[in-house]
């Protein structure tokens, strides 16, 4: 039998997928994962389990940083880092039942984080209330000039005397810093702007959609429109989630309308992150997929959400997901 000799370029392949493929079945067994893979837990790269609910990103020198709720023994809130948005590695937990008195018996979601240029803090604003207690409904706000160190807490406080829930914090292009957050036992949504350290509420601009019963807020700015997400009001349920649009912060709002499918892929909106590339800029849907009944089974979700049109937004379901933070497209391998 004669046998053929396989071209040397053919060989490099072969054994360049095979060394590939080999990887990605070690690295699956090792827990670290090579793209993000919905419906699974998210692991650190020390193979721990990200607890980050609840929470937001931001880009700082380079690196992606995840701050959200971590609800583990006397932590609260925990920041992880990332150059790829798909290797997270923990840095370290920024609010604990110690950082002030005030904490020491409380529960705090959806905490988020922006950058103030003037004053250079991380300003951290939040849902305040005590343990297993839902009526305080109180924001609350640290700062930090490190944003992988502690944070020192401030204070909790209802802006302008309304309840204040489930909540967003959006900085805009010219350095104006907003915070949404849901009022009159959920049936209103906020806005409020903030002072320019970024520490307090310096204005109530809007009340959204009077009686709405809306949630979990995540603002995100594309071309001339702001964009806001939000869930309906049902527990840890999941919903349809709705968004609207507006070339104005302050509205007029367009009306709300449907997005994703009626349980908004089990999952509820925390934040929507942009990723600017050098061919195109995506956007980053980040909801929880609770467990209201073991917490700590609730899992992260990552979809890319993309435009018809400057106002028609589509979220649709990925299995999996590879952002590529140099074009800035999503892929879907
Ligand atoms: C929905 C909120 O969005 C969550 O942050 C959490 O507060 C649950 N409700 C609690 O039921």
């Amino acid at each position: 039998m004669v046998q053929k000799k396989l071209p040397l370029f053919i060989k490099f392949i072969v054994i360049a997928i095979l060394f590939v493929g080999n990887g990605f079945a070690y690295s699956q067994s090792e827990g670290l994962k090579t793209n993000i893979v919905n419906g699974a837990n998210f692991l650190d790269t020390q193979g721990n389990v990200i607890n980050a609910h609840g929470g937001g990103i931001l880009k700082v020198d380079g690196f992606y940083y995840w701050i959200g709720e971590n609800r583990h023994d006397d932590v609260l809130v925990s920041c992880y880092r990332s150059a790829d948005l798909v290797h997270w590695e923990f840095r370290g937990n920024l609010l604990t039942r110690s950082s002030n008195p005030e904490l020491a018996n409380a529960n705090i979601e959806r905490p988020k984080v922006i950058y103030n240029e003037t004053t250079k803090q991380f300003v951290m604003w939040m849902h305040y209330e005590l343990s297993r207690d839902y009526s305080y409904a109180r924001a609350a706000v640290a700062y930090s000039s490190n944003i992988e160190k502690p944070f020192t807490y401030l204070k909790s406080f209802r802006p302008f005397g309304n309840m204040s829930r489930d909540c967003t914090l959006y900085k805009d292009e010219d350095g104006t810093a907003y915070f949404l957050s849901a009022a009159r036992e959920n049936y209103d949504m906020m806005l409020y702007k903030l002072t320019d350290d970024y520490l307090d509420t310096k204005e109530q601009l809007a009340t959204l959609w009077p009686g709405g019963h809306r949630e979990a807020p995540a603002l995100v700015k594309r071309g001339e429109y702001y964009f806001l997400m939000t869930s309906g009001c049902t527990g840890w349920a999941p919903n349809q989630a709705k968004y609207a649009y507006s070339k104005s912060i302050s509205g007029p709002w367009s009306e709300l309308q449907d997005i994703g499918n009626t349980t908004t892929f089990d999952t509820q909106s925390t934040f929507i992150l942009p990723i600017e590339g050098n061919k195109t800029t995506s956007y980053l849907y980040i909801g929880d997929r609770w467990d209201g009944k073991q917490y700590f089974n609730s899992k992260n979700i990552f979809l890319p959400l993309t435009f018809q049109n400057d106002t028609e937004m589509e979220l649709n379901w990925v299995g999996t997901l590879l952002p590529n933070i140099l074009t800035g497209e999503l892929l879907t391998p």
